[in-house]
């Protein structure tokens, strides 16, 4: 009874999922729960299969699934990628180097509507589709770009277009793999601004990082990933510490908390 409840508002429920990248095991007997409306963060050091679980997420990779095994999304085993895509506004950096230099700012948010790389002639783009991109690169500053080759804008601002594509199609939950990298403070800011304002609507982000001080005051929920494992999930007042961030990434960490922010310097020798 209560496992039924649980799965119908669960937008992630995975089980005893094993997850190879070419012959190595990355994720093994994996299991993860995320409900509909719970923001959470997964952090972990380089290599410790974030990004792997977030393909998993968005179905660019599959598990293998044991006898007891499954891995939902939305509350569904099976999905046509591009239904699914639909819902999801996703930014990593995969998707990042998937876009063909040329391809110009308003492009790249409107091919958002389709969940492509690129726009194809099949592709009906309206005018609704083309304002709608508009205002959201207005909204995120980068209205002037919309006529820019993509190769010819700044990191920074690839990634903020990149937002807007992943927003425009006002999906339910974000998908962000490293989504500031690139980014100054100024725009890491901004960025971090349009994620809360984004939670506070009652959507959802999954936001995958390496970075402490990503993690805005509105997500609660801390996933650690060390090894392909979860070290650690729980509310960020158990789960982030000193102790806990020297296990995961193996160095010592004094961890600072201000307004709701966390940040990390070495911690001193004693
Ligand atoms: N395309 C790939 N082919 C083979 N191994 C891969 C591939 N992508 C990632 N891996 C391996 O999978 C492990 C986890 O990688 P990844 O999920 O990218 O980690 P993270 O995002 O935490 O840095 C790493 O050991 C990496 O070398
Ligand atoms: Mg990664």
């Amino acid at each position: 009874m209560f496992d039924i409840e649980v799965s119908q508002s669960a937008l992630i429920d995975i089980r005893h999922a094993t997850v190879y990248r070419g012959t190595e095991l990355v994720l093994h007997d994996f299991s993860l729960e995320i409900a509909k409306g719970c923001s959470t963060v997964i952090l972990g050091p380089n290599g410790s299969g974030k990004s792997t679980l977030i393909k998993l997420f968005s179905r660019e990779l599959y598990p293998v699934l044991g006898k007891m095994g499954f891995a939902r999304v939305f509350g569904q085993d099976q999905w046509n990628v591009w239904d699914l895509r639909r819902q999801l506004g996703i930014v990593s950096a995969d998707l990042h180097h998937e876009y063909w230099g040329m391809t110009r700012g308003m492009e790249v948010v409107v091919s958002g509507f389709f969940s492509s790389v690129d726009l194809y002639d099949h592709q009906s783009i309206s005018h609704f589709h083309r304002a709608q991109s508009y205002a959201m690169m207005e909204r995120l500053g980068v209205d002037s770009l919309s006529e820019q080759p993509f190769a010819q804008m700044s990191t920074g601002e690839q990634r903020l277009v990149l937002l807007a594509r992943a927003l425009v199609h006002e999906p339910s939950t974000l998908l962000l793999d490293e989504p500031t990298t690139g980014l100054d403070v100024s725009a890491c800011f901004q960025y971090l601004e349009i994620l809360r304002d984004f939670i506070r609507e009652g959507r959802t982000v999954i936001l995958v990082t390496h970075h402490i001080h990503e993690i805005p005051p509105e997500i609660d929920r801390v996933v650690l990933l060390k090894n392909g494992a979860i070290q650690d999930d729980g509310p960020k007042s158990d789960v982030l510490n000193e102790h806990s961030l020297l296990a995961l990434f193996g160095t010592p960490i004094e961890l600072l908390h201000r307004h709701g922010w966390f940040q990390v310097v070495p911690a001193k020798a004693v």
